[in-house]
């Protein structure tokens, strides 16, 4: 076989792969039809002639090795004490898989062999591939640097789309012109990380959320990542995406291997929106449990914003009544619950129930929560420690760092190596003991702070072991809990990628509650997560990361399209702001199933307008909501082009949030459509040919439309 040929319901991916030869990405993109062979597209991209470089011909290869001798990528750097550092792999056998197969090559020289898997799921069109280096010879290897892949994609994608971001800032993006040499995003944080989401696209320069071709590339991994794309002198564009690995980190003895995380790949000709429904449709039919998948995301309450730690039982039960009253279905208590824990300077790891704060343990409260009707959830940090902790003070030596080096402060909070078997058996032991002894089904997993020198007690670095310790004691919980839910949180959303995704069932997606900053980091996260999995909260009127103050019909129309929740103190808010807060929880259960199960189309809209919609699969059904950010020159925002629907169907069309909205100028086409009321009909067709006049309105409005199909 020269070529491994993969095809999905609208495009082909093609691995040149023949026996002897180093594997490349051939072709990615449209599917291709069946009278077109591998051999041509390789003919039609023959090597040419060119001044000033080798006299042979460099392939470029899915690993871009230091043997290939090209002179800008090098994509796979290792050696043996200073030697064997040119390894060449060639493809020694390719094994078929069910979607895809597995390509076998060998370095005989070096003594190295490195393994891809590769599936396109033909449903879905989402690429994987994983790669495996193994030590085939007698001495010690030093891994330096390992891409999970190098691909090379079309020259006409002439823009990167990255993915950037802070603390309650996540998922900004930054789109530019793909320039010569190198566009490089690393992250040595040992987590996700605020400032670069493992993710890239390449689009043509016209590209937008419903037309024109894009490549989306996400590095399914919690840790440190190194993401490029390297335009080389002869114009031929290669993204790369792996685990970055710190100096000494991947030492391979005789036998040993290192795997890579998996990168998952969409290519869509219709959009971006296009591709994130097929990043949608991996995270929710390849990574989601089943049984969570079928079971309706309970309307969340979390105490944080609201008492952060200062717990008092009589104060959180009767948080949870007016929670439960007003529709909540879940009760998350937040940090603070556990030992010395009454500020964030003592108490991390000692997993206790604090006789101070609870004199009759958690069960009052749990039980009042679950006679409320709702669930209980708890909030826990296990990978951390603080230095004011019985932990640390029995178990000084568990914590990450570097030789000689202070700790750096960090939320005065130090890092365990939970890749040590006793730490994992001890978070392990004191987790299982609280979900054993309470009827808890919800676990806010957080993660607050970088692991900035992530060395072992051997000296040696544990970043990527960190990751898989992780992985695995998420497992081993699930495994002994398996009706327990368990929330992906990094000071918001700094762990919200592919990799916990397997191993967790929603994230936090920031800890700005801000509903015009959240605006716009739904949208970002939305690139690759769909909404179910978004946590998504109703915060206080007055921001407590902003300091802005915003309408609760604001507030309630952002937090509503995701995982609806509420964080902010029910016993201090307007009372008025409670009512509409009952009715916009009863309008988001209403919606639920089709906010959470249906397919995305953002909206291109001016900067200061954000809009996008979902659709039902069967486009019966769908939900938009329109945002007016902040004002604008022109009095009225222009139409809404509404995107997905069946151009042959008709649509019973209705403003449902705000309840009883008015334009600020009545009469508008609101009220004389009786948009808030019985609603019109019109033909898929013109709302999204045509559009509908949106009304003026106020800055900071979020209007929130539904159709059904008549
Ligand atoms: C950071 C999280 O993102 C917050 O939601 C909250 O849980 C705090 N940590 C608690 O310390």
């Amino acid at each position: 076989m020269h070529h491994l040929r993969l095809d999905a319901v609208d495009c082909t991916l093609l691995i040149a792969c023949a026996v002897g030869a180093p594997p490349s990405l051939l072709y990615w993109g449209p599917a291709l039809g069946k009278n077109v062979s591998g051999d041509e597209i390789a003919r039609l991209a023959l090597p040419q002639g060119m001044h000033g470089v080798a006299d042979v011909a460099l392939p470029l290869s899915l690993a871009m090795e230091a043997g290939l001798g090209h002179p800008m990528v090098q994509g796979l750097a290792a050696h043996r004490a200073g030697k064997d550092w040119g390894s060449l792999f060639r493809v020694a056998k390719v094994e078929p898989l069910p979607k895809g197969a597995r390509l076998i090559c060998r370095d005989e020289q070096t003594r190295l062999g490195l393994e891809y898997r590769i599936d396109l799921d033909p449903e879905t069109g989402v690429l994987r591939i994983a790669s495996t280096l193994t030590n085939y010879g007698a001495t010690q290897l030093d891994l330096n640097d390992m891409a999970t892949a190098c691909l090379e994609l079309p020259q006409s994608m002439t823009d990167v789309i990255g993915f950037t971001g802070r603390w309650t800032q996540e998922f900004g993006r930054e789109r530019i012109t793909r320039m010569s040499g190198s566009y490089v995003r690393e992250n040595r944080s040992g987590r996700t990380s605020h400032f670069s989401y493992p993710a890239l696209l390449l689009a043509t320069a016209d590209t937008n959320e419903s037309a024109g071709e894009v490549y989306g590339l996400h590095l399914a991994w919690s840790g440190n990542h190194r993401l490029r794309v390297d335009t080389l002198t002869d114009g031929r564009v290669v993204a790369s995406l792996g685990a970055l690995l710190f100096p000494g980190e991947i030492r391979l003895a005789p036998g040993e291997s290192y795997a890579s995380p998996e990168i998952v790949g969409a290519y869509s000709a219709q959009g971006i929106s296009a591709l994130s429904r097929k990043f949608h449709d991996h995270v929710r039919t390849k990574l989601l449990r089943t049984e969570m998948r079928a079971k309706p995301r309970p309307v969340h309450y979390n105490t944080w914003e609201a008492v952060y730690f200062d717990h008092d039982t009589e104060r959180l039960k009767d948080l949870a009544t007016k929670a439960a009253a007003l529709g909540v279905e879940r009760f998350v208590l937040d940090d603070g619950w556990f030992g010395a824990r009454r500020n964030d300077l003592a108490g991390l790891g000692d997993w206790v129930v604090s006789e101070d704060v609870y004199p009759e343990g958690l069960g009052p409260l749990v039980d009042h929560v679950t006679a409320l009707g709702m669930e209980m959830g708890i909030w826990f940090e296990p990978e951390m420690v603080n230095p004011d902790s019985d932990l640390f003070r029995a178990h000084p030596d568990w914590v990450l760092g570097a030789e000689g080096v202070d700790q750096i402060p960090f939320r005065t909070q130090y890092v365990l190596d939970i890749s040590r078997p006793e730490v994992a058996d001890y978070l392990f032991e004191r987790i299982d003991a609280v979900l054993r002894d309470h009827d808890i089904r919800y676990i806010k997993w957080d993660m607050n702070r970088d692991l900035s020198h992530p060395g072992g007690v051997d000296g040696g670095v544990r970043a990527v072991a960190q990751v898989h310790a992780l992985y695995a004691l998420l497992d081993r919980l699930r495994a002994a809990h398996p009706h327990v839910e368990i929330e992906s949180c990094s000071s918001g959303g700094a762990r919200a990628d592919m990799g916990v995704l397997a191993h967790s069932d929603r994230v936090w997606t920031s800890d700005s509650n801000d509903a015009l900053d959240r605006q716009s980091i739904q949208r970002g996260a939305s690139f690759f997560l769909p909404p179910e999995i978004l946590g998504c909260h109703v915060g206080p009127a007055h921001c407590h990361v902003t300091g802005r103050r915003i309408s609760m019909a604001m507030r309630a129309a952002t937090a509503l399209t995701g995982h609806m929740g509420l964080e902010l103190n029910l016993l201090t808010e307007r009372e008025a702001d409670l009512v509409q807060l009952k009715s916009a929880i009863a309008l988001h259960k209403q919606h639920r199933q089709l906010l959470h199960d249906s397919d995305i189309y953002r909206l291109d809209t001016a900067p200061h307008h954000l809009a996008s919609g979902v659709v039902a699969r069967d486009k019966s059904e769908a939900l938009f909501s329109f945002c007016y950010m902040w004002g604008d020159q022109h009095v009225l925002p222009g139409r809404l082009q509404f995107a997905g629907l069946d151009p042959a169907r008709n649509y019973h069309l209705t403003l449902i949030w705000p309840d009883a909205w008015q334009a600020v100028k009545a009469p508008s086409l609101i009220e004389k459509l009786d948009l808030g009321g019985a609603g019109a009909v019109f033909s898929g067709a013109a709302l999204m040919q045509a559009g509908m006049q949106l009304p003026h309105a106020q800055p900071e409005t979020c209007l929130l439309f539904h159709l059904k199909a008549v």
